[in-house]
């Protein structure tokens, strides 16, 4: 349903983007996660036809952005990081002039604002002016002029920041409504929100993608290597050197019976030898762990640590 290839996107010399691709298949939720500058907002203006590309491919619903932009967006519900929300209007008007802009033909019009209105639950605030809402209704208007021509896909820019506990939850609800119905990516600066919400997750830091996976896969990928825990019944220093001496050990650090073991996550799988020597040095081994990352943590990696991600040279766009 988008199909995205070394999408990259420079502002005069700075480069907000980089060689991006992913693919996101019809139905999917999928959370767009970054820190702030990241990129999310410039790729989400990309894939919405908003704004061009520096070099790159986009296809949103088969069309190509760059050359379809008037198809892709008959195809796109897009709710920016700013809705386009005009506070002096009636909820209802509001949403039948988003449907007019969306091209909806008239006779299907006054179906379409009332289906919206239902499925973001604003119908006893129809009548109200938006500007008399609070923030989470005025982002379930938001919402509903997304939705309201019955797009496809759907693109929302942070679509909780700045609501309360209780408004984030009731939005959380109503997006994770739309799943099936509709391909939906949701782009957001804290973990939780797309835990919550999304069933696959694109990490991007400085303008470059650094993981992309289910949120399981993520989590089990990064546990594996760095550090294991080992408790045994007799610490004994011979016991210690001999689990130091095994290739990809980085540092072992003894608590009375539990050994902290540091791994170089580069090595390949060597749990079945530390606790074989272990065994072998006769330390009774009573536990064997490997340390649970939380997505947090896996998160705060992915984004601080220094990656070295390939830097292919993107294929110009031929205009
Ligand atoms: N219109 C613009 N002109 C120049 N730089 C921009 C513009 N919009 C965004 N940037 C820069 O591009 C990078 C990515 O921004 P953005 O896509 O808004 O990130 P995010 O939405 O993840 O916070 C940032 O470094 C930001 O300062
Ligand atoms: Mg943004």
């Amino acid at each position: 349903m988008i199909e995205v290839s070394g999408l990259t996107k420079l502002y005069g010399p700075r480069t907000a983007i980089q060689d991006l691709n992913f693919t996101i298949k019809e139905g999917e939720i999928v959370g767009f996660l970054g820190p702030n500058g990241a990129g999310k907002s410039t790729t989400m203006k990309i894939l919405t036809g908003f704004m061009p590309a520096s070099f790159g491919t986009a296809k949103v619903a088969g069309f190509d952005v760059f050359d379809s932009p008037i198809d892709v967006k008959k195809n796109v519900g897009y709710l920016p990081e700013t809705p386009p929300v005009y506070l002096e209007m009636v909820v209802a008007d509001y949403l039948d002039y988003a449907a007019r802009l969306h091209d909806v033909p008239k006779a299907k019009r006054k179906a379409a604002v009332q289906s919206a209105v239902e499925r973001t639950g604003l119908s006893h605030v129809s009548k109200r002016i938006i500007g008399n809402l609070s923030k989470g209704y005025r982002q379930r208007v938001g919402l509903a002029q997304a939705l309201v021509h019955d797009p496809k896909v759907l693109i929302l820019d942070e679509p909780t920041v700045g609501l309360d506990p209780v408004q984030i939850i009731e939005i959380r609800e109503l997006i994770k409504g739309l799943a099936g119905q509709h391909t939906v990516i949701l782009s957001s600066h804290i973990l939780p929100e797309v835990t919550a919400t999304c069933q696959r997750i694109i990490v991007i830091n400085k303008g470059k993608i650094v993981a992309q996976d289910t949120i399981e896969r993520l989590t089990s990928r990064m546990n594996q290597g760095l550090v294991y825990h080992m408790e045994v019944k007799n610490p004994s220093a011979s016991g210690i050197s001999a689990l130091k001496s095994i290739s990809g050990v980085k540092a072992i650090t003894p608590e009375g019976p539990k050994l902290m073991i540091e791994i170089d996550p580069n090595q390949a799988e060597i749990r079945d030898r530390l606790v074989e020597a272990a065994v072998q040095e006769k330390m009774g081994v009573l536990e064997f762990s490997a340390e649970k990352l939380s997505l947090e943590d896996v998160f705060l990696q992915l984004t601080t640590v220094d990656q070295t991600v390939d830097q292919t040279t993107p294929q110009e766009k031929n205009v």
